[in-house]
């Protein structure tokens, strides 16, 4: 206390024993760590920029590596749940479910559930890009790439029975690393077969628009021997490589068994922001 000329008694300030802490404000507040759904969200959002987007190799890598550090947990499932526990009964062909986790002209996210046996039957993916994540169970995968891609002459009807190169015939068993599919290759046209209750997690770029030309078709596999009499080897062979392996694929229409239910999404969710 200080007594002025006109006796009034000012308070002062003198900052003795003040520790004026936290007087630099933070510069930013702690920021919340985004979620794995809502990373993989950004990255769509970053590499799908439209028609035709191919993604780059580097941006390929990027998206894989959030899919494959993806757990169940993520999407809000757990194996704990009584989808994945229980025994369904052996009855005709169970259906799959599918969940749309987020829309958007250039990509959707979506989970499919199948039960054990259940089947997504050989369909393909017209020009399109597609990450497939197993986050729980096993399940075979059979996988094709056309051999000719662009197809015959277009002025000659097309055949009813097209050549195409088998990519993958074997089971995955989750946590397995995120397979992707291209336009032309990586097995554009697959077919899932659940072993185990399982749910996949597919990330489609851009996602099917029949206006756009992207409709979904389904196709009959039958084996193709180039070789049937066993005297022919090729060079492949012959050198101890793992031969390639063919298949010729029918367009047919959707099986009756294959229509899918649809559920809401209920796990976490994405904020769909720009910042
Ligand atoms: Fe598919």
């Amino acid at each position: 206390m200080v007594a002025t000329e006109n006796g009034v008694v000012e308070r002062r300030r003198e900052g003795v024993g003040r520790v004026r802490r936290g007087i630099e404000k933070k510069k930013c507040k702690k920021m919340k760590k985004r979620s794995s759904l809502q990373r993989l969200f950004v990255a769509c959002r970053d590499v799908f920029k439209g028609l035709g987007t191919v993604p780059q190799p580097i941006d390929v890598t990027k998206l894989c590596h959030i899919l494959d550090n993806m757990r169940p947990e993520d999407v809000g499932l757990s194996k704990d749940i009584p989808f994945f526990k229980a025994k369904r009964a052996a009855q005709g062909i169970p259906k799959v479910t599918c969940a749309t986790v987020y829309k958007c002209e250039e990509f959707s996210l979506c989970i499919f559930f199948l039960p054990p046996r259940a089947v997504i039957p050989l369909h393909n993916h017209p020009g399109m890009t597609v990450f497939s994540k197993l986050l729980l169970g096993s399940m075979h995968i059979k996988s094709y790439d056309w051999v000719d891609p662009v197809g015959s002459d277009s002025s000659s009807p097309p055949s009813k029975l097209r050549l195409a190169r088998l990519k993958a015939d074997s089971v995955f068993t989750a946590p397995c690393n995120t397979s992707v599919l291209y336009p032309t290759s990586g097995g554009n046209i697959h077919a899932f077969t659940a072993i185990t209750p399982c749910a996949v997690l597919d990330v489609l770029g851009p996602p099917y628009s029949k206006k756009d030309g992207r409709d979904c078709s389904y196709y009959k596999d039958s084996p193709y021997t180039p070789f049937s009499n066993g005297e022919a080897r090729t060079r492949k062979e012959e050198d101890g490589e793992e031969e390639e392996r063919y298949g010729w694929l029918e367009e047919v229409e959707m099986p009756e068994d294959s229509k899918m239910d649809w559920t809401e999404y209920l796990g976490p969710q994405i904020i769909d922001t720009s910042c």
